[in-house]
């Protein structure tokens, strides 16, 4: 059975799209002949892999949708479900704080057969219960769960409001459940088909109804969406191991399907609202494979999400098209405005991300940029103070260096600004203001998709400053602004399809190289301009995967020392993709070639100069220089990854290696 692949994957290589690739949240729906609930929860604790900060249910019980939310864990959810059970029938009443829709739910002695649940990982709107899902209308008429992004939430939210919908949340999913009452005329399936044309972005969703009883639609628009198929009972989830251990008969959703579950059978209607069929497999996965959508490893699996995570990122702050908007972040602008210069600190591979925000902030705001290690930061007795903006890069949020420079910095009178994936983490409370990645839960201790979305984010971060500033012609902000919207697509001919995808997902170039160089005990790597950075996390990757020494240089350096250490077992990787110093690099190339080292240079497609000056070449999509870095580590991660699973290794968790370093 097929891996996962992005929604993004190259034409050609969407069939059979099984397991997943997931975005963060977690959906459950059940419809059948058992009791939901314990179904649902049970669901939900599968894919707890997933990552999340809150919880909830909503169950169909004697014509009422009932539900209950909670922050925190499941045993949250669970504790304040039973804790309803245990009080009295007064006492319940009594509960006039709660939702109608909340004291029924325990009353109601029949066990409900139809219902929703979902894990929250927050993007929009902080961690809360009233953010948590399910979200229903004013009238608790539609309940329903939601996993992406919905680009145009905004502008809908206005109009609903206008409308008089009163909203409950600050969460861009909310507006899908109050479109969904203000369509529905007694027919779910075809309220859903209308909502579906007026969203836009990236988002799976399960809705209910109280006048539908046994009936759940869910909708499939580039967001993982499957279906587990049952007697006389039917699943819908966000990945696989939610129903695996009921059911491993597996029904999969393109991009667009809109499918009504009935506990009978699945109606399914694709883009154009016409029924279609869609192909069931029998999922031979076990437990732990389907917690990894079918990848090897979590770190194989994160690689392959990076094109979703990327998309999510990027999505509705580029909805502009012409420019970047960082608003709905709440973060006051003005922090930008005063800015005279920007420090940006981290440590390890989000060390990496910020040394490619300094060129893009550089090249396109004109706005100075220091980049420093952040263990070396805040023991350098930094001159810093008003009108410097110190920027902490840190996808756990949790690093001590990281938050002790942040510290700093604030104590001396700079701004600081948070980039973070972990909502709720110490750097969003020791920050003036947080742009938050959205990759997802990373488990590999190797960083991969957070680091590509930690430079996503410099990107926006760096466009948002050129627009304010005035530093780009608005043509320039436009194209910049389009070619970044295409990275997702790039990324997935990298990683999910075409003619790069090979054996376990990982590309046929990188596989001859691995099989050529994994016994050796030494790699250097190189590059120049935003090329460096890359070399860089490209040298650590490998390093803390596979255990084999690696330096990273630029590549004016070489002549100045490192090229003693090159002789005919050398592998030299080069990160050679477009920019304007490819000659230059094109020479570094002969010159290590010159002393019997073997050249494996990551290049732009139809780099003609570099695929002749290269032993071996790992092609990437062509698109602007300055992206070029998303896409150029893909093919070093996989190097680094093949390289690891070559020697045995747990690429997983490397020896010596936390996923989070929260002491110094
Ligand atoms: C990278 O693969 C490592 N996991 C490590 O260098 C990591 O990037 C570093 O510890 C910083 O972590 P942070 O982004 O959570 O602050």
């Amino acid at each position: 059975m097929e891996r996962g692949r992005s929604a993004y994957a190259s034409a050609g290589g969407l069939e059979g799209r099984v397991g997943i690739v997931a975005a963060m949240c977690g959906i459950v729906g059940y419809v059948g002949r058992r009791a939901a609930r314990p179904l649902l929860l049970a669901g939900l604790k599968r894919l707890e892999y997933r990552g999340y900060d809150s919880a909830g249910i909503s169950l169909l019980c004697d014509g009422r949708i009932e539900s209950v939310r909670s922050v925190g864990n499941l045993a949250a959810l669970e504790q304040k479900l039973a804790a309803h059970e245990l009080l009295s029938e007064t006492q319940r009443t009594e509960e006039a704080a709660q939702p109608a829709h909340t004291a029924a739910l325990l009353r109601s002695a029949a066990a409900p057969s139809t219902g929703i649940a979902h894990t929250r990982w927050a993007t929009h709107g902080r961690v809360s219960e009233q953010n948590a899902h399910p979200h229903f209308d004013c009238t608790d008429r539609v309940h329903v769960v939601v996993n992406g992004i919905i680009e145009n939430h905004l502008p809908l939210k206005r109009d609903l409001l206008a409308a008089g919908c009163e909203f409950t949340s600050q969460t861009d999913a909310e507006v899908v459940a109050h479109l969904l009452a203000r369509r529905y005329e007694g027919d779910l399936m075809q309220a859903v088909l209308r909502v579906r044309s007026e969203l836009a972005g990236l988002y799976a969703f399960v809705a209910m109804s109280a006048q539908e009883r046994d009936l759940l639609v869910g909708v499939r628009s580039e967001t993982p969406l499957v279906i587990g198929r049952g007697e006389n009972e039917q699943f819908i989830a966000s990945a696989v191991p939610a129903f695996l251990s009921e059911t491993r008969l597996v029904q999969e959703l393109e991009d667009g399907d809109v499918a009504a579950l009935r506990p009978d059978g699945v109606e399914i209607c694709d883009l154009r609202s016409v029924k279609v069929r869609r192909r069931k497999h029998v999922v031979d996965w076990d437990e732990e494979t389907a917690e990894k959508g079918g990848f090897a490893t979590f770190m194989l699996k994160e690689i392959h999400e990076q094109a979703d995570a990327v998309a999510e990122t990027i999505a509705d702050r580029t909805a502009l098209r012409s420019e970047v908007s960082l608003a709905e972040e709440g973060l006051d602008e003005a922090l930008f405005s005063e800015t005279r210069r920007i420090i940006l600190v981290a440590c390890g591979t989000s060390y990496h991300a910020g040394l490619v925000g300094r060129y893009a902030i550089e090249q396109w705001a004109r706005v100075p940029v220091e980049m420093d290690i952040a263990s070396e930061y805040r023991y350098r007795n930094p001159v810093v103070g008003e009108g410097d903006l110190v920027i902490g890069i840190s996808q756990s949020g949790e690093t001590a260096d990281t938050l002790a420079a942040m510290r700093l910095a604030r104590r001396q009178g700079a701004k600081v600004l948070a980039i973070t994936n972990v909502m709720g983490s110490q750097a969003t409370r020791e920050a003036d203001g947080v742009l938050f990645t959205r990759a997802g839960l990373e488990i590999g201790v190797a960083a991969t998709k957070t680091f590509v979305c930690e430079v996503a984010v410099m990107y926006l971060l760096a466009l948002r400053l050129a627009k304010m500033r005035g530093s780009l012609e608005d043509e320039q902000l436009r194209t910049l602004v389009s070619e970044l919207k295409q990275l997702p697509h790039h990324i997935a001919e990298l990683t999910g399809g075409g003619d790069h995808g090979g054996r376990g997902g990982v590309s046929a170039a990188v596989q001859e190289v691995a099989a050529r160089f994994w016994r050796r005990s030494f790699f250097l790597y190189m590059g120049r301009n935003i090329g460096l950075p890359i070399a860089l996390e490209g040298a650590l990757k490998l390093k803390e995967i596979s255990y084999i020494a690696t330096d990273a240089y630029p590549a004016g350096e070489m002549k100045h020392g490192p090229i003693a250490l090159l002789d005919e077992s050398s592998p030299v990787v080069c990160v050679a993709t477009e920019s304007p110093v490819l000659e230059k690099l094109i020479s570094n190339m002969e010159e290590v070639k010159a002393r019997g080292a073997t050249v494996i240079a990551v290049m732009t497609e139809g780099s003609e100069q570099v695929a002749q000056a290269a032993d071996f070449a790992l092609a990437v999509p062509r698109t602007d220089w300055m992206l070029q870095p998303i896409l150029a580590v893909i093919p070093l991660q996989m190097l680094a990854y093949e390289i690891a699973q070559r020697r045995g290794l747990n690429v997983d968790q490397p020896r010596n290696l936390a996923k989070t370093v929260t002491v110094e």
